[in-house]
């Protein structure tokens, strides 16, 4: 008992004293302490950030083309199950050709930060859950009659591809001034452009249906980017930072538009998310300590561990 006491203030003092400078500096009001930037080593973010990138790069390819990371380049990451329900998405070929390509993109991105970083091949791999109902509970959709399904209608599979890719240029823009070294900052800045790139052209094309209701249901595709903005925000527990295509004028760039393809806060700068943030939304459960949604066993690595050990729900 004692041990642990003492290696949880040890952690907490880590945590609390590599805060401190930013806590001197900072002329704003501190976040919420469930916001506020943790410190991880730099490796730790990308071993993180090489898990979300997997998971989002495994739903992309085996809906596009129905292959997954290993076929595209073996022993990138670990064997072991493949993601739970993936399946082939029913999309124009347009469609397809981009989502492959954003697939493909991943891939590369896995091998640059295997590259560059002190990971090895094959990357430890978490256990993903990429079944409709997971997508609909993480989306926030789980009450919709017939259960929603992102697999069978090019909108509801935009919508999913949509908040995968925020919520990974959000952590990437969270952790960018915290990295420590001139290759890692440039290879992570060559993935958050790219990621940014592909969550412009997925909200741009689900802003030219911005009005079409998306079938089976009554609700267009504007009302679906505003339940799922208005769950993500509620789990992520860190005030709006996932936004609807369409929003009140307050809300909009310099306050003179309700079109926002490009979410983005008061000054049209990109919202960021922290670890926590994005566990909690990815896990569904509003704690990044309880997993769940779309990565059922949780996530490999230090900073997972550092999370669970501080119970930073
Ligand atoms: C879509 O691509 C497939 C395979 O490349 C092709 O057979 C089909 O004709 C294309 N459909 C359209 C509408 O272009
Ligand atoms: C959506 O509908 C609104 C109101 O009817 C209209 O002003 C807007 O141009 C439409 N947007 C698109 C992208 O079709
Ligand atoms: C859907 O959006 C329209 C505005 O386009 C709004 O009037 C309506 O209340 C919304 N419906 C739901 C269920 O959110
Ligand atoms: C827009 O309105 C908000 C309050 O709703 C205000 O905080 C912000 O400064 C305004 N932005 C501009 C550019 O006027
Ligand atoms: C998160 O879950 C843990 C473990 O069940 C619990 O101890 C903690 O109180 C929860 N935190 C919040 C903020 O709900």
């Amino acid at each position: 008992m004692a041990t642990r006491s003492c290696l949880c203030a040890f952690l907490l003092f880590l945590v609390f004293a590599f805060q401190s400078p930013i806590i001197r500096a900072n002329i704003f009001p501190l976040p919420p302490r469930e916001c506020r930037q943790l410190s991880f080593a730099t490796l730790a973010r990308f071993e993180f950030l090489s898990q979300l990138i997997q998971l989002r790069t495994e739903f992309l390819l085996r809906s596009s083309i129905g292959v997954g990371i290993n076929d595209i380049s073996p022993g990138l990451i670990q064997g072991g199950p493949a993601p739970i329900g993936a399946a082939i998405a029913t999309l124009d070929n347009v469609t397809r050709g981009i989502i492959e390509q954003f697939g493909l993109n991943g891939v590369g991105h896995l091998r640059a930060i295997v590259d560059v970083t002190a990971l090895n091949p094959p990357l430890p791999r978490p256990l993903i859950d990429v079944r409709a109902e997971a997508f609909a509970n993480v989306l926030g959709l789980g009450g919709l009659v017939p259960p929603f399904n992102v697999y069978n209608n090019r909108l509801r599979f935009l919508l999913a591809a949509n908040l995968l890719t925020n919520l990974l240029v959000q952590y990437e823009g969270a952790i960018a001034p915290a990295i420590i070294g001139n290759d890692e900052q440039r290879l992570l800045s060559g993935i958050e452009r790219t990621n940014a790139a592909e969550l412009g052209v997925i909200r741009a094309q689900l802003y030219a249906s911005v009005n079409a209701t998306v079938p089976p249901y009554t609700l267009t595709v504007r009302n679906l980017t505003d339940i799922i903005a208005e769950t993500v925000n509620l789990r992520g527990r860190c005030d709006v930072k996932e936004e609807g295509l369409i929003v009140p004028l307050q809300l909009g760039a310099q306050n003179r538009t309700t079109v926002n393809v490009v979410p983005a806060d008061v000054n049209s700068l990109a919202f960021t998310r922290i670890e926590t943030e994005v566990l909690r939304i990815i896990f569904a459960t509003a704690n990044a300590t309880i997993t769940g949604g779309l990565l059922p066993s949780g996530l490999f690595g230090a900073a997972f561990r550092l999370i669970l050990a501080l119970r930073l729900g």
